[in-house]
């Protein structure tokens, strides 16, 4: 190891920046939150600076910098990238003050790390000066892993301290203790925004471990979207979940390339519904949860596009709450968003549609069961789920209730994915288009008059590296809202 990695306290000490650029500008952003007085020299500041004005430990002089300027100081960056920095460099030295030149090693007592910060926690990513843009890489993914709230987070914890500390004797007891908490449902309480929750949860196990009962660990549930398909649309919190589970208990939405995203050794159990054969009834799967989470287990149940939309996520959650399991919800990227987005159909458009209906047409007993009037209302995109069995018996409706022949629909199969297929057509002659397509689903059902903007604004290539679109209907395009 060529530097030793420390975290220097600066509050209320004399810091350099020569430099009025980009690069000064960040350093003595970076001193300004540690506490640090910056004196900053420079003849001119650029507009990276404009925000620390206000600050009353940032001082400017307009001016280069002279020897004297570095007495009383602790630390002394160069960022002015021409000779002076050299000449600051050994001034420093000479005064014992550490110094750093932004990209010239020789002239560096210290490097400039990468960080993420979640203050009061803060990681630091050196790399010793070989190569700061894999820093700034590596940053990146953490950033993603870390939660935003995870700084609120550490100062939570830290309140309980000074009572762990009193109510736990020993290194090893402490020790056990904080790494339960951790990895816990008081974390995953605090970072979902239950605090009252979380401290009566840290209370509770502070007693227990204090007292030397095994406190058998309380099981949580985690309801996860996962999209609709394509797992770059997880989002963080997702993410993060399924990396903590012990058991994934998922649908037949759930694709292989998210699965494959979740903790490697957690178990594994699928509950998947094929339309018309629902395998494991929705009853047994809210009680297999609750069976799950009693068990002291970490429980991801994760299903397709969003928990809330035609998910049937409620109910799951229903039979929680009663049962006092501790659950949160993540909100997924919903199959008519995902679908539409990357089939280049706006759901909504100025001059198309001013609001759009989520429906689904898989009624009780496959009978189809849709409320016409609230299809039918003009300037409106209507975005069907579960609709490719009742498909003739849609298009067939909207035709029969008055609807005109040529209203565009899309048709978009396993939409998000490498192999996505988008079928257009209208609502009189789409039935005929589909019979030579073979579609497998999921797929996604989009009328009104956005279907045809997707000619303009169709841009998400699937493996095949085409746009895959069954176009051709003249009709589809000219038809606008108010004409015919
Ligand atoms: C039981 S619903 C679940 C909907 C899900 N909760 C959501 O928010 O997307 C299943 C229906 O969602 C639609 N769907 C889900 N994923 C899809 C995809 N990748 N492509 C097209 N349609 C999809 C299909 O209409 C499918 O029949």
């Amino acid at each position: 190891m060529d530097h030793l990695p420390i975290f220097l306290d600066l509050k209320d000490k004399k810091t350099i920046v020569t430099g009025g650029g980009t690069i000064a500008a960040r350093r003595t952003e970076r001193a300004l939150d540690a506490g640090a007085r910056v004196f900053v020299f420079a003849e001119k500041l650029s507009a990276d600076f404009e925000a620390f004005s206000a600050n009353s430990n940032f001082t400017h002089f307009a001016r280069s910098f002279e020897e004297a300027d570095l007495d009383g100081a602790v630390v002394a960056w160069g960022c002015m990238e021409d000779d002076s920095d050299e000449q600051l460099a050994q001034m420093a030295r000479a005064k014992k003050v550490l110094v750093n030149v932004a990209d010239v090693l020789e002239n560096c007592d210290f490097i400039t790390p990468s960080i993420v910060d979640r203050d009061p926690l803060i990681v630091a990513i050196s790399t010793g000066g070989a190569s700061p843009i894999l820093a700034r890489t590596i940053r990146a993914r953490l950033e993603v892993m870390l939660p935003a709230a995870y700084g609120d987070l550490v100062r939570f914890v830290g309140r309980f301290r000074d009572k762990a500390m009193a109510k736990l004797k020993t290194g090893p007891e402490r020790l056990r203790f904080w790494e339960a908490i951790s990895s816990g449902p008081v974390t995953e309480m605090y970072l979902a925004g239950d605090e009252t929750g979380a401290t009566k949860q840290l209370a509770a196990e502070l007693e227990a471990a204090a007292s030397g009962k095994v406190r058998p660990r309380l099981g949580e549930v985690y309801l996860v979207g996962g999209g609709p398909g394509d797992p770059d649309l997880l989002t963080f919190r997702a993410l993060r979940l399924m990396q903590l589970a012990d058991v994934v208990v998922h649908d037949r939405l759930i694709g292989e390339g998210i699965m494959n995203l979740v903790r490697r050794d957690a178990e594994r159990i699928y509950v998947g519904k094929m339309p018309q054969q629902h395998t494991v009834p929705q009853e047994e799967i809210s009680q297999m949860l609750v069976r799950l989470a009693k068990e002291g287990k970490r429980v991801l149940r994760l299903k397709g596009g969003d928990p809330f939309i035609f998910g049937r996520g409620g109910e799951e959650i229903e039979a929680l709450a009663a049962q006092n399991i501790p659950f949160q919800v993540v909100p997924g990227i919903t199959a008519a968003s995902g679908c539409s987005t990357y089939a280049g159909i706006p759901l909504t458009h100025r001059d198309h549609a001013q609001a759009c209906v989520f429906t689904t047409a898989h009624g009780r007993d496959g009978m189809l069961d849709v409320d016409w009037d609230v299809l039918l209302r003009p300037n409106q995109t209507v975005a069907i789920y579960m609709g490719l069995s009742n498909i003739e018996h849609l298009c067939s409706g909207f035709i029969a209730r008055g609807a005109d022949v040529h209203l565009p629909v899309a048709v978009i199969d396993k939409g998000t994915r490498p192999d996505q297929k988008v079928v257009i057509a209208t609502v009189s002659t789409l039935c005929e288009k589909l019979r030579n397509e073979n579609l497998e689903g999921p797929a996604m059902i989009i009328i009104g008059t956005v279907v045809n903007l997707r000619e303009k604004l169709s841009w998400y290539k699937t493996r095949s590296g085409s746009m895959h679109a069954v176009y051709s209907s003249q009709e589809a395009r000219d038809w606008l809202p108010g004409e015919g």
